[in-house]
């Protein structure tokens, strides 16, 4: 069978490019301890790759608290929390790139091969923007014109649409659960890179540093 030639890499930001995913964590744990609702790093898990309000009702939910707060109440504290965020993330700076990223960025670039980033981050820009990795990607997604958040693919076919692509040509790297399966729904391959117990559905498992594009190639028979 011919081998298909990979055309684009499409990443996830939060815990693929940096450690974001940290800084999310510290500021949900601010609201959470404020409410009195227990939450820690392993049902912090539970939130990656999901979108900001969605979150929100899954801390309330682990306190019971669903049906406690208005809409109005919900919106202000996932304001409390983004505004946090926002003050965290201030201190990103390229160093913060995660390790092997750069390689391989660079390796995608010298090879041709699209770079999109599909972060349903609102704030995605502003860490691309500290992490000076602007230049690297042909294409953002814009999470506040994608419908609908991961599980569903759309943030993924938004990358794959951008360069008139089909699945097969690309492939998704993510470091949620949700991400990964996001990446299958948008019929292409999925990298993992995020914790082992998450990423069972993962067609690749790997560390930033092993994201070889060599590697990628051989994994899902392209060239
Ligand atoms: C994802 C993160 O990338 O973005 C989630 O994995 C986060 O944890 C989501 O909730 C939305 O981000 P933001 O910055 O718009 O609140
Ligand atoms: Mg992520």
């Amino acid at each position: 069978m011919e081998k298909n030639k990979l055309k684009a890499v499409i990443f996830d930001l939060d815990g693929v490019i940096t450690d974001s995913a940290k800084y999310h964590y510290l500021a949900w744990k601010a609201l959470a301890d404020e409410l009195g609702i227990d939450f820690d790093e392993a049902y912090n898990e539970k939130l990656k790759g999901v979108s900001r309000m969605e979150s929100l009702e899954l801390i309330l939910a682990n306190g019971n608290a669903c049906d406690k707060y208005t809409d109005e109440e919900k919106f202000s504290m996932a304001e409390k929390k983004n505004d946090n965020y926002k003050e965290l993330i201030k201190q990103i700076t390229p160093a913060d790139v995660l390790p092997g990223i750069m390689d391989f960025l660079n390796e995608l670039k010298a090879a041709g091969i699209k770079i999109a980033l599909a972060s349903v981050s609102k704030n995605a820009p502003f860490i691309l923007k500290q992490l000076e990795l602007e230049d690297y990607f042909n294409y953002v997604a814009d999470a506040a014109k994608v419908p609908n958040a991961k599980p569903f693919p759309d943030i993924f076919l938004a990358g794959m649409e951008a360069f008139s692509l089909t699945p097969e040509v690309c492939i998704g790297v993510e470091d949620a659960r949700t991400g990964v399966e996001a990446i299958h729904r948008a019929g292409m391959k999925a990298v993992g890179v995020g914790t082992p117990s998450e990423m069972e559905e993962a067609d690749l498992l790997v560390t930033t540093g092993e994201l070889k594009l060599e590697l990628v190639k051989k994994a899902f028979n392209m060239e």
